[in-house]
């Protein structure tokens, strides 16, 4: 039994290519999984409480409950589109996690692992974490993300955690639970350094799932890591029906490495309280950026994963995810990168090879592949062959898919090469029509044990493969080509080009192009593309030796400061624009001006020799979106 999650992702924010990349990886091991013939449980789904989305909601004027349902349903139809296997789509919000969470709650408090007391220390809401003074930065700042912390004091229900400390490290000792392995030893000396009990019920917002009944306590409600973290066991019907349950411990939980800490400790002294067995691996991937910068909806660089695989192809996307780093490492997403892969490795490898078995076997043997003479000419082949396919495999299990595509690239370029070093053409026209035969049912087999473990990354592309060699992918094609390692006839028949290549210059003109088009007229999705926000004058000076140029820090929501170049200087005095608010394109690219950074424009009007800032009527709260 194989169970396999991704995190579940918060409401808050729609899919990136960072949620795509988890759950494609997950997809992938749950494919392989059942291919091998593991019964296989893979769940994802949606995290809908806590402080973060209930203000979300707010913002756009929505309740948190219709705010989490439309923004759940479109990850659901994200996977959807992209046909990710999963067997579970759990949300937070449905009933029985809420009453499984609450199981759990009682079990724990009843054990005596949970008690009531009193939190005063610092929360990051965009985290929804919890830090002491002197972890802040900056002295009020979330050390993961920078944002602002609060400064909170309220009755709460603390976890037993420093309970569990000796526990864990033993943990991490024995099982080695961590990948990459590497990442083992940062966890080990935050978990020596001491851990401290954990508030687990927070009682100054609504929006999350209420204490047990028995309890008796009406205004707390769970904290949101607790909530999410139990949901890989509520999905099984942890507490309720325990319908699924066999499935635990899970076999890997795939998560980004900024929420790893949640995981690898909150997570096994959780389970350790509920006295279950502990996950086999906790997996934890680097972060994606775009064209080397950190994606944020502010700098407007978030890559929609639905666009590119619009453009390029979802399986080309998918390969290019699992293949671009080994896992554990950042990794920069940009058009040129993924182009470079469909170009050199799935259309000169992958689709070449399918073209020339196809070729070949039509014009030497009427589409009839049949591979009785391949031991007797290419036993070395089909040796060096069987080392890449169980090299990969093992990658795979140790998840590293990175590794695992390149091992089976290298087969197919064994095939490709073969047939330049051997030459068939010339084989036939030398009356060594046996051995070029032979070397089409080389390829040929090279070309179906590839495809068999490829079907895991693209199973669109391999079951193309599959029928124009009519040969088919299941557990029992994957026991016989892989396993038992069969050499096996085929027949071919045509098939569309797999891969065409992409030029990428091409790529670039289409762009330009359509910068041209929207020129002199936009979409409306084209004028919400651009963030305008209100913004308070916290600072302003001239900038030295320019006489257009004033320097601002602007203040936007959540205390975040923003330095922005403007070329006003002619028409404000510095001291007239402090503590004004005026409106600013938040989401404008970022530009060195003068030797100063500088990130939005601030709006204004024009004409003739004057110039007026645009500014908000009445006073609104900083950060407002202007729209
Ligand atoms: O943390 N690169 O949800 P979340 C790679 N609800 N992966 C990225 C990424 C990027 N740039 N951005 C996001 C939460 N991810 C909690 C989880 S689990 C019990 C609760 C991926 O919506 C990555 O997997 O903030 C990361 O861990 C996850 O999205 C965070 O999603
Ligand atoms: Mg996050």
């Amino acid at each position: 039994m194989r169970y396999i999650t991704t995190p579940i992702y918060y409401v808050n924010d729609v899919a990136h290519i960072g949620h795509a990349y988890t759950t494609i990886i997950a997809d992938v091991f749950a494919r392989f999984y059942r291919l091998k013939g593991h019964k296989t449980y893979f769940l994802t789904g949606t995290d809908e409480h806590g402080q973060k989305i209930e203000q979300s909601a707010k913002l756009r004027q929505f309740t948190p409950r219709e705010y989490a349902d439309e923004i759940s349903a479109k990850f659901k139809n994200l996977w959807d589109e992209f046909e990710i296997s999963y067997d579970q789509f759990i949300r937070t919000t449905d009933e029985n996690h809420k009453l499984s969470v609450q199981k759990a709650f009682k079990k724990m408090f009843d054990k005596g692992d949970i008690y009531k007391g009193t939190y005063e220390g610092f929360y990051c809401m965009s985290c929804e974490s919890y830090f002491t003074q002197t972890q802040l930065i900056n002295e009020c700042n979330c050390p993961d993300c920078g944002k602002k912390t609060e400064l909170l004091k309220e009755e709460s229900y603390f976890f037993r955690l420093s309970k569990y400390q000796d526990k864990i490290l033993q943990w991490y000792k024995e099982q080695e639970p961590i990948i990459p392995k590497n990442k083992a030893n940062e966890l080990i000396n935050f978990v020596e350094n001491g851990l401290k009990d954990l508030s687990i019920t927070r009682t100054s917002f609504e929006w999350g799932i209420k204490l047990p009944k028995e309890l008796n306590d009406e205004k707390h409600v769970i904290y949101v890591w607790l909530d999410a973290l139990m949901n890989y066991v509520s999905a099984l019907g942890y507490g309720l029906n325990e319908e699924k349950m066999d499935f635990w411990p899970a076999h890997i939980h795939f998560v980004g490495k900024d929420i790893l800490r949640f995981h690898a400790i909150y997570w096994p002294a959780f389970l350790m309280s509920l006295e279950l067995p502990l996950p086999k691996f906790i997996a934890a991937h680097g972060w994606w950026t775009k064209d080397g910068e950190k994606m944020s909806k502010s700098k407007g660089n978030v890559v929609s994963p639905k666009e590119v695989a619009e453009t390029f192809g979802l399986e080309s996307f998918r390969y290019f995810l699992l293949r671009e780093i080994p896992f554990g490492n950042d990794g920069d997403f940009s058009d040129k990168a993924l182009i470079t892969r469909i170009n050199a490795e799935l259309s000169n490898e992958l689709g070449n090879l399918l073209n020339r078995i196809i070729g070949m076997s039509a014009k030497y043997s009427n589409n009839i592949i049949k591979s009785e003479n391949v031991m007797e000419f290419f036993t070395e082949e089909i040796q060096e062959c069987k080392v890449y396919i169980e090299n990969a495999i093992e990658a795979l299990e140790s998840i590293q898919p990175n590794k695992f595509l390149e091992e089976l690239f290298k087969a197919l370029s064994l095939a490709n090469s073969s047939v330049s070093k051997y030459e068939p053409w010339n084989l036939i026209k030398n009356q060594e029509v046996k051995k070029a035969n032979a070397l089409v049912a080389l390829c040929a087999n090279i070309l179906a044990k590839v495809t068999i473990l490829l079907s895991v990354v693209m199973p669109k592309t391999s079951n193309k493969i599959a029928q124009a060699m009519n040969f088919s992918i299941s557990t029992s094609d994957y026991q016989e080509l892989i396993k038992q390692d069969k050499i096996i006839d085929f027949q071919t028949k045509t098939c569309e080009v797999l891969f065409p290549k992409i030029e990428l210059k091409q790529e670039i003109d289409r762009k330009e192009n359509e910068k041209i088009s929207s020129l002199t007229q936009i979409k409306i999705d084209d004028f919400k593309k651009i963030e305008i926000k209100v913004a308070l004058v916290k600072a302003c000076e001239k900038v030295e030796g320019s006489d257009k140029l004033l320097k601002f820090q602007l203040e936007l929501e959540n205390g975040e400061i923003r330095q922005v170049l403007s070329g006003i200087a002619k028409f404000y005095k510095t001291e007239e624009l402090i503590g004004k608010q005026v409106c600013v394109i938040t989401n404008l690219k970022k530009a060195k001006i003068f030797g100063y950074e500088s990130q939005g424009m601030i709006l204004s009007a024009q004409k003739d020799e004057k110039l007026v800032l645009i500014t908000p009527q009445n006073f609104i709260a900083n950060g407002a979106l202007i729209g």
